[in-house]
């Protein structure tokens, strides 16, 4: 949530720091904000409300001028969206600019003390609240603004990502972490800040990840020609200096622009079959009949000695984790529990050492999927992660992981990040049902070669996007859709109705299909869409009962089903077809149209596909 850019060099910062702002959009977008430092020592700041364009049409006619500057793209805790909560904050004196991204929990308590200390206030936000703080300590006790920051921050509770600049000294910017993820690039003679990598990698692939309760100093000594006269410096909180470690980022500027696409979602929609192979790489080998995950090599012993798996997630990746709850119970034969990340970590949960949890988080900054592994970790439990974003916070605080491999996810409805962690679940309920040798041996070869040919299948899925988008023109009345599916797709129904509420903003509900008689039945009417998955597996015919159940009530059944299927399309209003694949394998396929079914109803109905309404990508606030 909020994204924070900074540039430090010798080119023009504006250009860079608005350009990192656009790759971070997708972390929020209610304000954006810049702070500049011109060459006559004057500190510039610019904000507006909504979105970056909005920046960039404010700023036309203003001086932006610099070559240091501090950005931000906010998705708004504290005070409601407007120009005067978005960042960068100024100080009182106007000397120093404050950008975050966090929450400052005792941020009342703090005003109020500065307050009565004369500090005169400006905004409705937690974060002004900061750099006031910062200013008063420089002030009362005469400090530099590293100390000062250390100070301060030994005084804030809650998280943070920061970056702060002084118009006083144009060659430095301080940055500081905690819970909240901040990067820092390192370029030939200038810096690059970021709360992830992606405004940093057209520039240069070295990067710093910061710790947690760390505070970087990036500074440039123009009168220094050695390394191009630049330091970058990491203490604690208590000033302790940090040993640092720079590391390379593989991502290619190609992942994270839109490539053709109209929105990022519908990219990252159709680029999946290459996402999965991506993911299977090197882990599956078909000739061989096998599957190989390195953390059940390394930590096999933990893994195979796991009495229960506990998986921890929240939204579209605890979806995720209901499928790999069915995988893992009926290949591994160990019981599984699913639970809400945000849920579990306050409802003092029975834990031990004997639990493997699996925590599964796209963005691998979810503060909630955090805390819960926190929680786990306490109590002794291993911990096993799946994620996306390489170097992310939770990755760090696991035990080991499996990544996803899919790339970059920009569009804030997560798509393909869900096959990919339902393709790693897959995996790993196969290695480690081979490795107990809980299945058995053809069955077990069957699922490793059609979870090979996921990626093939969902080419041909994606076949039907024309179809779809007709058929999402037709439905674009309605205010409420029932999803409903058994099984396997009782997720992937749930899946598809939290993405077409998210995008589109109708109400969408997921049911299990045998649970509709039992309450939701009695929203059917002749306005009702109601999409089933309605394969042929093993629950065919039950699902058929409840489609006609349906059609009782004069509601409109969208159908998905196996190609060929002739007895639900007399039925159905309108059918899909999927083609045929093993029932524990449907998810990966069944998904993709719904997919596309919400982004062609968003999209009907001009909503901002990529960039909803109230929601931001990585969710790092409680
Ligand atoms: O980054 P994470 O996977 O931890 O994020 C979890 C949820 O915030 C995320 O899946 C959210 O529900 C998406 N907007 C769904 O499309």
């Amino acid at each position: 949530m909020c994204g924070i850019v900074g540039y430090l060099g010798k080119r023009e910062a504006f250009p860079i720091l608005i350009k990192g702002l656009r790759r971070l959009e997708y972390r929020g977008y209610d304000s954006a904000g810049v702070a500049l430092i011109n060459e006559a020592g004057g500190l510039n700041v610019y904000k507006t409300k909504g979105k970056v364009d909005n920046l960039v049409e404010y700023t036309s006619d203003k001086d932006k001028t610099g070559t240091i500057g501090i950005a931000h793209t906010r998705w708004a805790t504290h005070g409601e969206p407007s120009a005067v909560n978005a960042h960068p904050h100024y100080s009182q004196s106007h000397n120093l600019a404050i950008i975050h991204n966090g929450i400052i929990e005792n941020y009342a308590d703090l005003k109020g003390k500065l307050i009565e200390k004369g500090v005169e206030f400006k905004s409705d936000t937690d974060t002004e609240v900061v750099v006031q703080l910062v200013e008063y300590i420089m002030n009362k006790k005469q400090l530099d603004l590293l100390t000062a920051v250390q100070v301060a921050l030994y005084q804030v509770i809650g998280a943070y990502a920061i970056a702060i600049i002084d118009k006083r000294d144009p060659l430095q910017i301080i940055a500081a972490r905690k819970q909240s993820p901040l990067v820092v690039g390192i370029g030939d003679g200038e810096f690059f800040l970021g709360s992830d990598a992606s405004p940093i990698i057209e520039y240069t692939d070295k990067v710093v990840y910061l710790e947690d309760g760390n505070i970087a100093v990036l500074r440039l000594d123009k009168n220094r020609s050695e390394n191009s006269g630049m330091e970058l410096k990491v203490v604690s909180i208590l000033g302790e200096e940090q040993e640092l470690t720079v590391k390379k980022v593989d991502i290619d500027l190609g992942q994270i622009e839109k490539g053709g696409y109209p929105h990022f979602m519908l990219k990252e929609i159709f680029e999946q079959p290459e996402c999965l192979t991506n993911c299977m790489r090197g882990r599956i080998n078909v000739e061989a009949d096998h599957v190989t995950l390195s953390a059940l090599i390394d930590y096999r012993r933990q893994l195979l000695s796991a009495k229960r798996v506990l998986i921890v997630a929240c939204g579209t990746s605890w979806h995720a984790g209901l499928i790999g709850k069915q995988l893992i119970e009926s290949f591994c034969r160990i019981p599984v529990e699913v639970e809400y990340a945000s849920e579990f970590r306050y409802r003092n949960p029975v834990v031990t050492k004997d639990d493997v949890v699996i925590a599964i988080s796209q963005s691998g900054e979810t503060a909630d999927t955090l805390a819960a592994i926190q929680l786990a970790k306490e109590r002794g439990a291993f911990i096993y992660g799946i994620c996306n974003a390489i170097g992310s916070s939770i990755p760090r605080a696991t035990d080991t992981g499996t990544y996803i491999h899919v790339g970059p996810e920009i569009g804030v409805a997560s798509t393909k990040a869900f096959t990919g962690q339902v393709t790693v679940l897959t995996m790993f309920a196969l290695a480690l049902a081979e490795a107990k040798g809980t299945m058995a041996r053809d069955e077990y070869i069957k699922v490793v070669k059609g979870l090979s040919e996921v990626p093939e299948l969902i080419r041909e899925v994606l076949k039907s996007n024309e179809k779809v988008a007709d058929l999402a023109r037709t439905f674009t009345y309605a205010h409420n859709f029932l999803y409903l599916g058994r099984g396997f797709s009782y997720p992937v129904a749930l899946e598809g109705a939290l993405k077409l509420k998210e995008i589109s903003y109708i109400h969408a509900e997921g049911y299990p299909a045998a649970e509709m008689k039992h309450g939701p039945i009695a929203l059917i009417d002749s306005d009702m869409p109601v999409v089933v998955i309605a394969t042929h597996n093993t629950m065919y015919e039950k699902v058929l009962s409840n489609i006609q159940e349906i059609k009782a009530r004069k509601g409109r059944v969208i159908a998905l089903v196996t190609k060929g299927d002739d007895k639900i399309a007399k039925i159905a209003d309108e059918v899909i077809e999927l083609p045929d694949v093993q029932e524990c394998l449907e998810p990966l396929v069944a998904t993709v149209p719904l997919q596309l079914l919400s982004y062609y109803v968003a999209v009907c109905k001009g909503k901002d596909v990529d960039q909803p309404r109230n929601l931001a990508k990585s969710v790092t606030v409680e």
